[in-house]
């Protein structure tokens, strides 16, 4: 087979997400299948920047696609924000012969894979970040496991909250983005969702759907908060001021970033890591892999990283309808 790059880099950057190790077993793997050399660079962007690297081949991605986490490692390098530090990863690129690289993760993932092309390596984003943020792909790898994560925990809350009759509140991840806490709020019933991306009238939003819910008949509440719309304690403490209820707040945080990948999240990863291979073997550079309407596409790096993604339209009607009440 004909190929444009002779030997590439991958590596994982920022918040990690369940299926990123499938996604770098399937970067192997391509590689492998195309005669390409694979290097994984430990830590994110600081790996290339200290050299941090070893040879990736089969026995090192071996029993790996069901595994959270990343076996190489992940960081945020402030250095590699620096001009200074993306000329040393430029220059680890050069002394090891790197002509691609493949950056696994999200849009800060992106901005440095921008970056590091400038100074003449191919780059292609996988985008992989529980938050489902990335306004130019449908599908983000860790989304699916970290909901199945939070919607586990969220339905064993129930049980005690339904018991004791009381209101839950509960704060998902999400520092910036709201995705993860509308879809898991629709996935159990919440009686209410609050999200970063719409301003949260807490009279209506909050108190008025415990008042309707109590009115049908309910006496136990869920409430899902994402953490980037206001703090889960602040929200308890303001509904007990207001109603009189006792609520207890859970905060699920890292344990939606850990656990073994559900099967979307692994054929979403295989499907992306192999299509990331194809772009740079094909000599193309500065994409990011999308998810569009089922199809692997790759669009420009600038696409990905243009405007924030919105939450979806229709999860946000059916959720008005759902808790509206
Ligand atoms: O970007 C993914 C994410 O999990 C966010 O939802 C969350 O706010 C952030 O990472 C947490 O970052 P850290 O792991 O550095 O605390």
């Amino acid at each position: 087979m004909e190929n444009a790059v002779k030997r590439i880099g991958v590596l994982t950057s920022g918040g990690d997400a369940p299926g990123m190790n499938a996604a770098i077993r399937a970067v192997v793997r391509a590689c492998l299948y195309r005669g390409i050399e694979c290097v994984g660079i430990r830590r994110g962007y600081n790996g290339l920047i200290n050299g941090d690297i070893l040879r990736m081949d089969a026995s090192n991605i071996s029993h790996i696609i069901n595994r959270g986490g990343t076996i190489l490692y992940t960081a945020r390098s402030e250095e590699f924000r620096t001009p200074a530090g993306q000329e040393r990863a430029a220059g680890t690129c050069k002394l090891i012969g790197l002509d691609g690289i493949v950056a696994i993760g999200g849009d800060g993932t992106f901005r440095g894979a921008e970056a590091l092309s400038k100074h003449g390596i191919s780059v292609v984003g996988v985008p992989a970040t529980i938050d489902n943020d990335i306004v130019c792909t449908d599908y983000t790898i860790g989304f699916d496991t970290a909901s199945n994560t939070a919607v586990d925990a969220i339905d064993r809350l129930r049980d005690t909250m339904q018991s004791h009759e009381r209101c839950s509140v509960v704060e998902v991840m999400g520092r910036n983005a709201g995705h993860l806490a509308l879809y898991v709020g629709l996935a159990v019933g919440a009686t209410a969702v609050l999200m970063p991306e719409v301003p949260v009238h807490f009279d209506q939003d909050v108190i008025e759907k415990i008042r309707r819910a109590r009115l049908s008949g309910k006496t136990h509440y869920m409430i899902v908060v994402a953490e980037g719309a206001g703090s889960a304690m602040k929200i308890g403490e303001q509904i007990k001021e207001t109603l009189g209820l006792d609520p207890r707040v859970t905060i699920l945080g890292h344990i939606q970033r850990g656990g073994t990948p559900s099967a979307r999240d692994r054929v979403m990863a295989t499907r992306m890591g192999y299509s990331a291979v194809e772009v740079l073997a094909s000599g193309r550079t500065n994409r990011v892999i999308c998810a569009k309407h089922g199809q692997m596409v790759d669009v420009d790096i600038e696409e990905g990283l243009s405007q924030k993604k919105g939450l979806n339209p229709q999860q946000l009607a059916a959720l008005q309808a759902m808790t509206g009440l």
